[in-house]
């Protein structure tokens, strides 16, 4: 049977009894089947999801959430805005309740971002800052907030989305005023506010090899040769299926390793035009189950994480009008086809 075929046979079988709608013996057998985090770590890898804080009060969310993967982000949380909304004035309240669900569920946590353009405070985006200013205001930020969850957090995005398209350095405040040496620094304070995090530098449009992903790949090499702390790449994988799946992504994979870094796919998901058919989101799922494969194939990368796991808190319908169903699970905490391949998939390959 041709291997598309197979993953939707067993994916309907695996998305019914996973939805409780399959009973008899076959089911009960199952019932303690094993989660994508328990397959994940038979490869010595991750699997994770993305969450935010408004969706914590979801039990029947938050059960699925806490009992199928062993990753968290906090997709909002530890951004500066809920961090620092006041110059000088911290608030955790948002990241340490995602923290500490994670360690009921004895989840490790990807924490996520320290220096980005987006969702900035008024207080920092709206002034005119001198170099000398604006320095002394990233250090703070990040010596602040690393050390408040150092130990606690597996690794940090330290610097996200720092490049355009065509490789150039993205025009931002931090770029602006500081020069391209604000992501050395950026990782330097990170890595003396606390030593065991890993550090990585995460963006989007990376999956495929392109000017972006070189752009990435040689600043990754200089930052290596110069000693700088750095100890991942994140493809954050914001995948359409309009837009065909990125082919190069294993080989892209392969060359971040050969630097000596680790990778991982840090925000999936696999977008579409609305509405949803079965032949969508049998491609959908052929794509979640190629990109779970590319990571297995290549030793250094070391998960996948999903910008949470089910449409009904996806980000994607209100930043994509017309696009959505982009996650695993549907609207209603229903598996769909992606699951039942991301199963299968972590079943089937050999350890790397
Ligand atoms: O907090 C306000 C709330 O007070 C207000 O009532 C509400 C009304 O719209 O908005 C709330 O803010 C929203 C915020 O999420 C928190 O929920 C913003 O409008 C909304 O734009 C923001 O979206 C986030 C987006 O980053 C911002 O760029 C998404 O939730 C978050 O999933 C998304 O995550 C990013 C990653 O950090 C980086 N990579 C891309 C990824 C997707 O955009």
């Amino acid at each position: 049977m041709p291997k598309t075929r197979l993953r939707l046979a067993g994916a309907l079988a695996a998305a019914l009894v996973a939805a409780g709608l399959a009973t008899g013996p076959a089911a009960q057998a199952q019932e303690h089947r094993p989660t994508l985090a328990d397959l994940a770590q038979r490869h010595g890898r991750y699997f994770g999801s993305a969450t935010d804080n408004p969706e914590l009060t979801d039990s029947a969310y938050t059960k699925i959430l806490g009992s199928e993967f062993d990753m968290i982000t906090p997709g909002n949380g530890m951004k500066w805005y809920a961090t620092e909304p006041r110059q000088g004035v911290f608030d955790w309240t948002d990241g340490d309740r995602i923290v500490n669900l994670a360690r009921r569920h004895h989840q490790r946590v990807r924490a996520h971002t320290l220096v980005w353009h987006s969702q900035l405070p008024d207080w920092l985006s709206s002034k005119e800052w001198t170099a000398g200013e604006l320095r002394a205001v990233l250090k703070k930020h990040i010596t602040t907030e690393v050390r408040h969850y150092r130990g606690k957090v597996y690794s940090w995005d330290v610097v996200n989305e720092a490049f355009n398209e065509d490789g150039s350095y993205r025009e931002t405040i931090w770029y602006k005023t500081l020069g391209p040496g604000y992501i050395a620094d950026a990782l330097r304070w990170a890595h003396q506010a606390d030593p065991h995090a890993r550090l990585y530098l995460n963006d989007y449009n990376i999956e495929a090899v392109g000017p972006k992903s070189d752009a990435y790949h040689r600043l990754a090499e200089e930052l290596k040769a110069r000693g700088v702390p750095l100890d991942g790449i994140g493809l954050q994988a914001h995948l359409a299926l309009q837009y065909g799946y990125p082919a190069t992504l294993e080989d892209n994979l392969r060359r971040f390793s050969r630097l000596g870094l680790d990778t991982a796919l840090t925000e999936v998901d696999v977008r579409m035009q609305l509405p949803a058919t079965d032949e969508k989101l049998a491609e959908q799922a052929a794509w979640y189950a190629d990109l779970t494969e590319a990571c297995l194939a290549v030793r250094r990368c070391v998960g996948v994480t999903i910008w949470d796991y089910t449409d009904k808190y996806s980000w994607i319908p209100a930043f994509f009008p017309g696009e959505g169903a982009a996650l695993p699970w549907d609207e209603r905490l229903t598996p769909k086809p992606a699951y039942s391949a991301l199963l299968e998939a972590l079943r089937q390959r050999t350890v790397t």
